[in-house]
């Protein structure tokens, strides 16, 4: 019998995908025992985009959620996303910083960290995979699914097989735009088992429509673990859905051991989430849809809509399908990223600029520069030469790993943070997003204090990862 298992996704990527990552901790509360009982492999439920999030909309602090979450849900391990040495900002941290970041993180209740780099550059996710294991949390290399002429099943084994290597635990498969296709996933998946030890785990999400037929092929050939999300919030933009999945493994060689009547009674709670955040608007329709234009253009959904906005602002909409055809090239100029941020903004925002300007590589963005240098890490294949010499000149290019040129930093942050420090965690927010962990300091202060002081909301352009 080769029990699939379930990662439940519904308090971290399910909300973050449809719903701007606005699920509040009362929101889950009244359903952690029920999550907790089900049997899941482990609960999503920290880090991404829902520890920004939870300060800045929802003037939260995220570590208290986790302990929350935690106290709520003894039996069920909690796992978290972390964006390797950039954690969970957008910048690469000295190792001081990633280190103590993992620690307590672990500390206050995760058990497995799933560890990407935007740009499968996996010294990037050595520094956080050691801490992890180091403070014996399970520690899941992952591998940033893309579709590019030198991405081919044999690399992604290849690559799985270096996350094993280096001392994975798991290693996922990680299709944050929803293009893998399900013979391709069979293919891949089967290669991977053949080649490794570690349990294998994929994660897409349902945009493009095939999701619950990839999870359905990869699992026959082997998948041991699989991430959903309870339908209320599943289907669009989010995983496919929970339940339709446990039903129909059910009484076959890969039953997952759980149960509708459970999952139904769960469900039940968010259903009422769903409906109020349609009526709110908070979820729109446009993200419950099935997109086919991911399929065609391999562009996620989020960057699609991101060109169209941006042609938008220029008054160049009639341009999009110039730019569509753009992109693949400038993305072949830059050593063929995996589009994921920050690297699909970098190469969307450029496709527009060469469109816009009529000539390729007039206009540069510091971030295109940023990673023609090399400062975001190595590309999966070489970078054109004139190009970069046409941007960069004779400016150096670096070949190490980016955080070498960190130097430790904890202390000087802990120094910059002092008069807001309540607990030691708040190093690490402030270490992160210093603006929006000093307003939200201050409003915590304030709140003591019996002071009202809001937080303001500000649009936020988070994509599916
Ligand atoms: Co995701």
């Amino acid at each position: 019998m080769t029990h699939v298992k379930i990662t439940e996704t519904i308090l971290r990527d399910a909300h973050q995908s449809l719903a701007a990552t606005r699920m509040t901790i009362d929101d889950m509360m009244p359903a952690l025992k029920d999550l907790d009982a089900v049997g899941y492999n482990a609960l999503e439920c920290w880090g991404g985009a829902t520890f920004d999030s939870a300060m800045r909309f929802l003037n939260e602090d995220p570590w208290e959620r986790l302990r929350k979450i935690r106290d709520a849900c003894p039996n069920t391990k909690l796992q978290m996303l972390l964006r390797g040495q950039n954690l969970l900002g957008y910048k690469h941290y000295a190792d001081d910083v990633v280190e103590y970041f993992v620690a307590r993180s672990i500390a206050n209740g995760i058990d497995i960290i799933r560890i990407f780099d935007a740009l499968n550059d996996y010294r990037n996710i050595e520094k956080s995979m050691n801490a992890c294991r180091k403070e014996g949390g399970h520690a899941q290399g992952c591998i940033a699914y893309t579709i590019s002429p030198v991405h081919s099943v044999e690399k992604f084994v290849k690559d799985a097989k270096q996350l094993e290597e280096m001392g994975a635990d798991s290693v996922c498969i990680k299709d944050m735009a929803g293009l893998l296709l399900p013979y391709e996933a069979f293919e891949m998946v089967k290669a991977m088992k053949e080649t490794l030890k570690i349990p294998i785990e994929l994660h897409t999400h349902y945009t493009s429509g095939v999701g619950s037929m990839t999870y359905l092929k990869a699992i026959e050939a082997g998948c041991d673990i699989v991430d959903t999300a309870l339908s209320p919030l599943a289907l669009g933009s989010s995983q496919p859905p929970t339940e339709p999945l446990v039903a129909t493994l059910q009484g076959t060689e890969f039953d997952t051991g759980l149960s509708l009547v459970d999952l139904t009674k769960v469900a039940e709670h968010f259903r009422g989430l769903r409906e109020k955040w349609i009526a709110s608007g908070l979820i729109s329709p446009k993200v419950l849809g099935v997109d086919v234009n991911a399929l065609i253009y391999q562009v996620p959904g989020g960057m699609l809509s991101n060109l169209v906005s941006q042609l938008k602002q220029a008054g160049k909409e009639d341009q999009l399908y110039e730019v569509l055809e753009e992109v693949p090239r400038v993305r072949k100029d830059f050593g063929y990223p995996p589009l994921v941020t920050p690297s699909s903004q970098i190469v969307g925002t450029q496709s527009v600029m060469n469109v816009i300007a009529g000539e390729r590589y007039k206009m540069v963005p510091k971030e295109s520069k940023a990673m023609l240098r090399g400062e975001y890490g190595k590309a999966p294949a070489p970078i054109n030469s004139d190009v970069q010499k046409k941007i960069l000149g004779d400016e150096p290019v670096i070949t190490h790993r980016p955080a070498d040129d960190i130097e430790p930093e904890l202390e000087n942050i802990k120094r910059q943070a002092a008069e807001y420090i309540e607990q030691e965690e708040d190093v690490l927010t402030y270490a992160m997003f210093p603006q929006v962990a000093e307003k939200f300091f201050k409003w915590r202060r304030a709140q003591r204090h019996g002071v009202d002081d809001s937080v303001g909301s500000v649009e936020d352009g988070y994509q599916p990862t």
